[in-house]
């Protein structure tokens, strides 16, 4: 089983990518970090507390908390018509007695680099910042992590928050600058892959009366939730009552080979452009020379995604 840290702005489709990470049994989750993004970070720890909760793991998985801004800009607005203003789509859930370990979320990247002695795999769903600085922190973290899934980039399609930019890396395109360019090892699951793996009503509707007993309420949770993330949607792309499984898909590729490829690409992060702030651009050309060598996740099995998705439930 990878050992996982899962690095999170807990929004609608962090929660559910975390829920799936804890269900599926297929993945050692070491810790869940997080950062702001959807929402300020101190919300956004709240939620993965909360949806730990939710999931019958109280106490059971240390949270830390990480970057609160930027690594060099500054941000007051969050996207609350995404994610709805408490993050998980305006839904409550119970309040948890755990609260986050005494250790920023930066120092527990490395320190569990460290300890797992290459073993550590992180899955980063929010801007790059934390890991920016676990990187300016020690420079040797490259060689002792295994592996990094990021969720983020838009190569060979538009932007979802810009023309050209996809709302991870364009939130902090300094911190996902340094971080592609820090020689870590790296596969990025961008929009190319995400918006071809959608879930739609009747996947919840299914899941409603096939899961397990003991998931009744976690199910419950992902229907409601879902409902804010399916009106953004229809209301900014037309979608019917159907979302992209972002940050979900990004976990998957993490966990079950195959269901993303990937392609190695140059790939560099516009830090300095206006209209093309955030863009991951790639070198497509014949004989490419700009950019670091990433994965670059190109096509997405999502059926086996959806089900391999549903049946952790
Ligand atoms: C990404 O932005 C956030 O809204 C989602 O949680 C996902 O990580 C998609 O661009
Ligand atoms: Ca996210």
């Amino acid at each position: 089983k990878p050992k996982i840290i899962i690095d999170a702005d807990t929004g609608i489709d962090d929660a559910l990518a975390i829920l799936y990470a804890v269900k599926s049994g297929k993945a050692d989750i070491v810790g869940i970090t997080s950062v702001f993004g959807n929402i300020p970070v101190e919300l956004a720890t709240e939620n993965t507390l909360k949806v730990l909760k939710l999931a019958g793991l109280e106490g059971h998985i240390p949270v830390s908390q990480g970057a609160a801004q930027p690594l060099v800009r500054k941000v007051d607005v969050f996207p609350t018509f995404v994610h709805g203003s408490n993050g998980i789509g305006d839904v409550e859930i119970p309040n948890t007695a755990q609260r986050p370990v005494d250790e920023a979320a930066a120092d527990f990247i490395i320190r569990n680099a460290d300890e797992l002695r290459g073993e550590l795999v992180v899955v980063a769903l929010g801007r790059l910042t934390n890991l920016a600085h676990a990187l300016q922190k020690d420079p040797e973290l490259p060689s002792k992590i295994k592996h990094v899934y990021i969720m983020g980039g838009a190569v060979r399609v538009p932007g979802n928050i810009t023309p050209t930019a996809e709302a991870n890396i364009w939130g902090d395109p300094e911190a996902a600058d340094l971080v592609i360019k820090s020689g870590l090892s790296i596969t990025l699951i961008g929009l190319d892959v995400t918006l071809q793996t959608m879930l739609h009503q009747s996947h919840l509707d299914g899941l409603k009366t096939s899961c397990k007993s003991e998931n009744r309420d976690v199910v419950g949770f992902l229907n409601d939730s879902m409902q804010f993330y399916f009106n953004f949607y229809h209301e900014a792309d037309g979608y019917n009552q159907c979302a992209p499984l972002h940050d979900p898909l990004t976990v998957l590729a993490a966990i079950e080979p195959g269901v993303v490829q990937t392609e190695v690409l140059k790939l560099s992060v516009e830090t300095q452009g206006e209209v093309c702030l955030g863009m991951t651009v790639a070198d497509l050309r014949e004989k490419p020379s700009v950019g670091t060598p990433v994965n670059v996740g190109v096509q997405v099995d999502a059926e086996r995604a959806l089900e391999l998705l549903l049946s952790a439930f």
